[in-house]
């Protein structure tokens, strides 16, 4: 019987992590699956099975090199190779620049930025050994364009950016992809876990519409798989927004500050001041 192809997936307990682990379970893969939550894990284990792959879950956190390294390796032990990476695990922190906290940052970064890093490191020498694989570093419509409010999260998503950019070229000559996922708002349980002090973040998102589904943003991941693909962006919205901040950075200013202002309201009538905790 043919070995199954392999992909590992961090943050695939919910949202677009679990959504990418079952696309590609659907075609067949062996999916490793980590997050912090095992249940969870189990859960999409026996999904990805039922859907036609093999889900193996490895409770992991991102922030800690050492276990991200175990998982790699935990993927090599089980299956003998990493075909895909998708260094997936996020979340977001809501805080106007001059009230993000050391610690808001720093978890920020750890998470968003570190997590990434770290899959990069753990799964580039198996790729190299293979001479082939596929990395996605999953970033956002904001980790090409600053947004207000979303201060720590655009420079975490920023660096990511840049991050991939710079692998992306030091894996030509291994025949290794790597991919910039840059999602715009996505229906997943991200709204419900952003840390956002002591304001009531949840309320400044309600004015957002037309969150796009998971899966779409997991069919366009797998369907590029072993593509030449720079980066991937979902909406016409966002290709927008990215188009004009390149170009001309000022009416981009002037569409953000319509989002800004939206916020403000919405929190102004939530009870919150506009500058936070003064
Ligand atoms: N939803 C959006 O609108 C949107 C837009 C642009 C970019 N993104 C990005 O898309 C990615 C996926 O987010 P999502 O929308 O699918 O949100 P989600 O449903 O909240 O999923 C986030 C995933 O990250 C995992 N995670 C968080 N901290 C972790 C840690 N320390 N170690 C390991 N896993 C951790 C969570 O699992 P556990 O809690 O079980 O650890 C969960 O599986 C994130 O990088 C996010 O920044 C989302």
């Amino acid at each position: 019987m043919p070995q199954r192809p392999v992909a590992i997936i961090t943050g695939a307990s919910s949202g677009i992590g679990r959504a990418t682990a079952l696309a590609y379970a659907r075609k067949g893969y062996a999916v490793v699956l980590a997050a912090r939550r095992a249940g969870a894990l189990a859960e999409v284990a026996a999904a990805c099975g039922l859907a036609g792959g093999t889900g193996l879950p490895v409770p992991t956190d991102v922030t800690d090199a050492a276990q991200v390294n175990a998982l790699v390796a935990r993927a090599v032990e089980a299956f003998g190779r990493v075909d895909v990476m998708v260094n997936n695990a996020g979340f977001g922190v809501h805080a106007l620049v001059h009230q993000i906290s050391d610690e808001q940052m720093r978890r920020a970064m750890a998470v968003n930025f570190y997590g990434v890093l770290y899959g990069c490191r753990a799964v580039v020498p198996v790729m190299q050994a293979a001479r082939r694989g596929h990395i996605f570093n999953v970033s956002s419509v904001i980790g090409k364009r600053g947004s207000p409010y979303n201060g720590a999260y655009c420079a975490a998503k920023f660096a990511v950016s840049g991050l991939t950019e710079s692998l992306r070229v030091e894996m030509i000559d291994w025949h290794i992809r790597v991919t910039l996922v840059c999602p715009g708002m996505t229906a997943t349980e991200f709204f419900d876990h952003v840390d956002g002090g002591d304001r009531t973040h949840e309320s400044s998102f309600r004015g957002v519409r037309g969150r796009m589904s998971p899966d779409v943003v997991a069919r366009r991941i797998v369907a590029v798989t072993g593509r030449k693909t720079p980066e991937l962006v979902f909406s016409r919205g966002g290709r927008f927004l990215i188009y004009i901040a390149t170009r001309w950075p000022r009416l981009a200013d002037k569409l953000m500050k319509f989002y800004y202002d939206d916020l403000k309201r919405i929190d102004e009538g939530a009870g919150n001041s506009p500058a936070g905790r003064i």
